[in-house]
């Protein structure tokens, strides 16, 4: 059976207490709903579609050119109304499975024995056991065990309010009958809202059976409705990935201080300390070790290279066998060749470095090309901006820089030059010749120190 899949992201999210719509917070770095549509497409859907209201237009704009059909729901009217507007786009053959934006820690495996359960005729819910149901619907089982219907937290007797089996929000069943059962809705309830819940009503009374489908984890269950729901999803996911990455063979300090924000791929016996923070594409070589604190963001480091303490790489190509940091800032365009080192309080941005170079101390290198075997000494700056325009600084191979040079760019540093300490270069540097731009020191003997006047 054809298997249509239906995606609610109509809802405000209100208890977010945010602009963002819900289904756009991120989770691991990417819109909660992402992680949604991922699940709909690893089930092969033949067609996805989201309903959206509150915020569609930021949420269609995020998923620009994927392969989705959206629904507008003008007003928010329930769960059932909100499917309603799908419908339509679904043929009568198809089994349909209803997930909620809000809910994107369900595996796959939930959702394939959701869908496998009724084969489509069956009307089937995905339920879980939880020990706080608080806020969730509560599954009604009749002494034979089916389920015979869901009521809301908010229309609950104190009674009901003790079951702890609830509603995840996901269903599967046929799309002719869904239609049937949603065309018979109403807003008798606590919440004036069309319930989807209900259907479940509706199959019973048609003499349907309805199957309840128990997720083994229950933490797959959980529905993001505000800020710590946010916060503990965030926290199962990153522990799901520090488990696998660990299974994996990498080491982690800690696995409840890792954050994994994007795709992550590892060589083997990488070390990573305490929160390290991986953002988009990032590749770690065999062999590296990233410190404390570290945050980098899609960039490739080479094998064996360690990355000390709070040190920040993005957008950039780190070589093997390097050693950056601590307190390194590795700016968009960096290029590393092998074996380089760059130290404390030192900043590169759009720079090509060449094998064994040194940075060690309180530099910043931007929009430059430096050589191999260059050493670049503390407080050195490649003055790149004159205010209007950026203009690069080449440095020829086995070059000496002496500490604290202004090298004020364009300017190009022959091979093998030296670089006289605190000199300011407006001009080239000849291949292999000592370079000096300062005035020359005076010392006056006899002076004496200002003394300080008497205070009144
Ligand atoms: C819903 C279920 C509840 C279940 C819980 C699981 C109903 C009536 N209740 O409650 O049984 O335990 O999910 O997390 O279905 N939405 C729309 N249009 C609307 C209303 C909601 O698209 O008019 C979307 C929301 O954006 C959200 C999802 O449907 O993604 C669920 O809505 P929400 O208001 O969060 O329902 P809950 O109160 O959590
Ligand atoms: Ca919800």
């Amino acid at each position: 059976m054809p298997l249509s899949v239906v995606i609610l992201a109509a809802g405000q999210g209100k208890r977010m207490r945010s602009r963002l719509p819900k289904v756009l917070q991120p989770l691991a770095g990417r819109p909660m709903l992402a992680h949604v549509i991922d699940r709909a497409r690893s089930l092969s859907a033949d067609s996805i579609h989201v309903v959206i209201g509150h915020g569609g237009d930021a949420i269609r704009a995020a998923f620009e050119g994927q392969n989705l059909s959206w629904h507008v729901q003008e007003e928010q009217l329930g769960t059932g109304h909100a499917v309603a507007q799908a419908l339509p786009a679904i043929p009568d053959d198809h089994q349909v499975l209803v997930l909620c934006g809000d809910v994107p820690l369900i595996g796959v495996p939930a959702l394939e024995a959701l869908v496998g359960a009724g084969d489509g005729s069956t009307l089937s819910l995905l339920t879980a056991e939880i020990g706080e149901p608080a806020g969730y619907g509560r599954i009604l089982r009749a002494l034979d065990g089916g389920v015979v219907g869901i009521v809301e937290e908010a229309d609950a007797t104190d009674e009901q309010r003790m079951i702890n089996e609830i509603n995840t929000g996901l269903m599967a069943g046929s799309s002719a009958k869904l239609r049937d059962w949603i065309d018979r809705l109403d807003q008798g309830n606590a919440q004036g809202e069309y319930y989807l819940t209900d259907v479940v009503t509706h199959a019973v009374e048609d003499g349907e059976t309805v199957v309840g489908v128990k997720v083994e984890d229950a933490s797959e269950a959980l529905g993001i409705n505000d800020k710590p729901q946010l916060a503990a999803a965030e926290r199962t996911l990153q522990s799901r990935f520090a488990e696998a990455l660990m299974r994996g063979g990498v080491s982690i300090a800690d696995p409840a201080r890792i954050d994994v924000r994007g795709e992550l791929s590892v060589g083997t016996d990488v070390f990573i300390d305490v929160n390290a923070v991986l953002i988009g594409d990032v590749v770690l070589g065999d062999g590296c070790w990233i410190g404390p604190n570290a945050v980098i963001k899609d960039s490739r480091i080479g094998d064996r290279t360690e990355i000390y303490a709070n040190s920040v790489i993005e957008d950039s190509v780190i070589g093997n066998d390097c050693k950056i940091g601590p307190f390194a800032r590795m700016r968009p365009a960096t290029v590393l060749s092998d074996r380089v080192k760059i130290g404390n309080f030192v900043e590169t941005k759009k720079s090509e470095i060449g094998v064994g170079s040194k940075v060690n101390h309180l530099s910043y290198v931007g929009d430059s090309t430096i050589g191999s075997n260059v050493n670049i000494g503390a407080g050195t700056i490649t003055c790149n901006y004159d205010g209007a325009n950026k203009s690069r600084t080449t440095i020829g191979d086995d070059v000496f820089v002496g500490s604290g040079a202004i090298l004020i760019a364009p300017i190009e540093i022959g091979t093998g030059a030296f670089v006289g300490a605190g000199s300011t270069l407006t001009k080239d540097a000849p291949a292999g010749e000592l370079s000096v731009a300062r005035s020359r020191q005076t010392s006056i003997s006899g002076w004496k120190r200002p003394e300080k006047k008497p205070s009144k």
